[in-house]
């Protein structure tokens, strides 16, 4: 069911979340991002990157409860941009809210993520790396400190990143063609089966170099 002929057009609904696009870009959800029940988010995430009933629902269950309207039982992508709710600021590949847009993919930003992988692939520590770095530039915009909740939500969506990517290290070809084409760089369906556990595992290593082994 590939298709790469696919570019969201200017009514589609795209979130801040290269993950969730690449699913729409593809058509494991809808191509223009609306109207998004719960089943239809666990289906495209079980087909599309080969994830375990319990993952995809657990990571399904985060969303209506966070960025849903009073009473909604679907959601578009663009929900996903409402600030502090999942979204939340340091991002990698996106502005802080402050600069007034917290969900477009801002090329540059990729340039010193890239820098910051040096000669190899990005891995839970170079990520780890970009986060830092990012904390500081916000901290000397002024940005307020994220609260705990989005501390993990932020190194989580890193680890997602490398669960679905590669958890051994993504390359910079890889990686630039996920976050600025928002296309998947490997064959979709993946081929690795992604369960709970493995999810779970590729969030704590970033956790880990984030705040206990910290990258130079
Ligand atoms: C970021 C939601 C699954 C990769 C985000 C953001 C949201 C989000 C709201 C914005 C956070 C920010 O401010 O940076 C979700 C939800 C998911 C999901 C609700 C599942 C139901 C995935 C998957 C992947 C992924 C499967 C990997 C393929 C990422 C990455 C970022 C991100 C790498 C960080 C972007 C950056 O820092 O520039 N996600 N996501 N996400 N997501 Fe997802
Ligand atoms: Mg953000």
């Amino acid at each position: 069911s590939e298709d790469h002929s696919y570019s969201p057009g200017s009514v589609d609904s795209r979130s801040p979340c290269p993950g969730l696009n690449v699913l729409a870009n593809h058509g494991y959800l809808p191509r223009d991002g609306k109207n998004i029940s719960n089943e239809r988010m666990e289906e495209a995430l079980m087909a599309g990157y080969n994830m375990t009933h319990p993952l995809a629902t657990f990571l399904t269950s985060i969303i209506l409860p966070s960025v849903g309207k009073p009473g909604a039982t679907t959601f578009d992508l663009t929900d996903l941009r409402k600030h502090n709710a999942i979204e939340h600021d340091v991002s990698l590949t996106r502005h802080d809210f402050a600069q007034g847009d917290n969900y477009t993919f801002q090329p540059e930003m990729l340039e010193a993520v890239l820098g910051d992988t040096g000669d190899g692939p990005a891995t839970a520590k170079t990520f780890a790396k970009s986060r830092i770095r990012r904390t500081k530039e916000s901290e000397l915009a002024g940005v307020p400190k994220l609260s705990f909740k989005l501390v993990i939500v932020s190194v989580f969506n890193y680890g997602s990143a490398l669960l679905v990517l590669g958890p051994s290290g993504i390359s910079k070809e890889d990686l630039t063609t996920f976050f600025k084409e928002e296309r998947s760089p490997l064959n979709l369906p993946l081929e690795r089966r992604l369960t709970l556990l493995n999810y779970f595992w590729q969030g704590l290593r970033v956790l880990w170099h984030n705040y206990i082994h910290k990258p130079k």
